[in-house]
Order: C-alpha cells, then structure tokens, then sequence
C-alpha cells in the first residue's frame, strides 16, 4: 500500500458533498474524475468509458490521452462490464488482451456500472503493480455508488 486507507471514509463523504447538488451526468463524471486523481497516490489515469452499442467510448477523465473505443468483452475494461463485476489488475502486462493506452500503467481496477442515465465503467490506472486491493475495491465501488445515487437524485 502506498497511502494511509483511513482517508477513504473521509473522501467519500467528500465526494458525496461534492456530488449531491447536481445530477448531470458530465458534470459528475468531470468532477469525480477531478476530485479522486488529485486525492489518490500512485495514480496515472482515471476516469470514465461509456457504453455505446457493443463498444465503451471515452469519457471525462484526468490523466494522459486514452484510447477512445473500446470493445465489451475485450481488455480490462471490456471485461469488467461485459461480466458486470469489477476487474482488479495486479500486473497489466500479465492480462491477456490488456489495452496499453498510457504505457506508464502497471496495475488497474475497472468498476462497471449500469444506471437509467448511463452505463459505463470508471477505470482506474497506476504506474506500479499491485497498486489495488480488496480495499481498494470496496473504495471505488462506494465512489461509483455515489455517482450513480447522484445522478438520479
Ligand atoms: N487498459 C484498459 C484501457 C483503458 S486505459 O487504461 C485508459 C483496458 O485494457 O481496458
């Protein structure tokens, strides 16, 4: 681990204030990308893909230009929303069909979320390996449970 996990409580409550008084998709999106990227260590790339049809497009994000389409079913995203559960990457290098697109990214987690306004994932990337663990996990499903609330409020 590589920052102290007492914060996640406390950035979650965060983010929720930051998100409640607005329910617009991009400006959520915008501002939860904003909000976790500057608040989280060993953290290169992170940010939104949407579903449209049989492929994930780009969203609001803070990190690197990304590839912009992605197909479901393929890499760590894909893969994540085509099963509907979030996909914890120790080593990208070590997952078949990894789409490299910040080649600074060693480890990656991908939440998949499914709403009336949007589905999509939020994928997070790190410049080490084992950068995310179950803790992780549980943190970045709470901040994807936030942004759906949000969106419907
Ligand atoms: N590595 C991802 C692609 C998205 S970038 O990391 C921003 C994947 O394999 O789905």
């Amino acid at each position: 681990m590589t920052m102290p996990t007492n914060q996640y409580p406390l950035l979650l409550q965060q983010l929720k204030a930051l998100l409640s008084a607005e329910s617009d998709l991009q400006a959520n999106a915008a501002n939860l990308s904003s909000f976790l990227y500057h608040n989280l260590e060993q953290v290169n790339w992170l940010g939104f893909y949407y579903q449209q049809g049989d492929e994930l497009v780009l969203g609001p994000f803070h990190g690197q230009p990304a590839c912009t389409r992605l197909s479901i079913g393929q890499g760590v995203c894909g893969t994540a929303f085509a099963n509907k559960t979030t996909n914890l990457v120790d080593d990208v290098h070590q997952f078949a069909g990894h789409v490299a697109c910040d080649t600074a990214s060693e480890s990656e987690i991908v939440v998949p979320f499914f709403s009336k306004k949007m589905n999509g994932v939020l994928d997070v990337d790190s410049p080490i390996k084992n950068r995310f663990s179950a803790t992780e996990q549980t943190f970045f499903e709470s901040a994807v449970d936030i942004f759906i609330k949000s969106l419907e409020a």
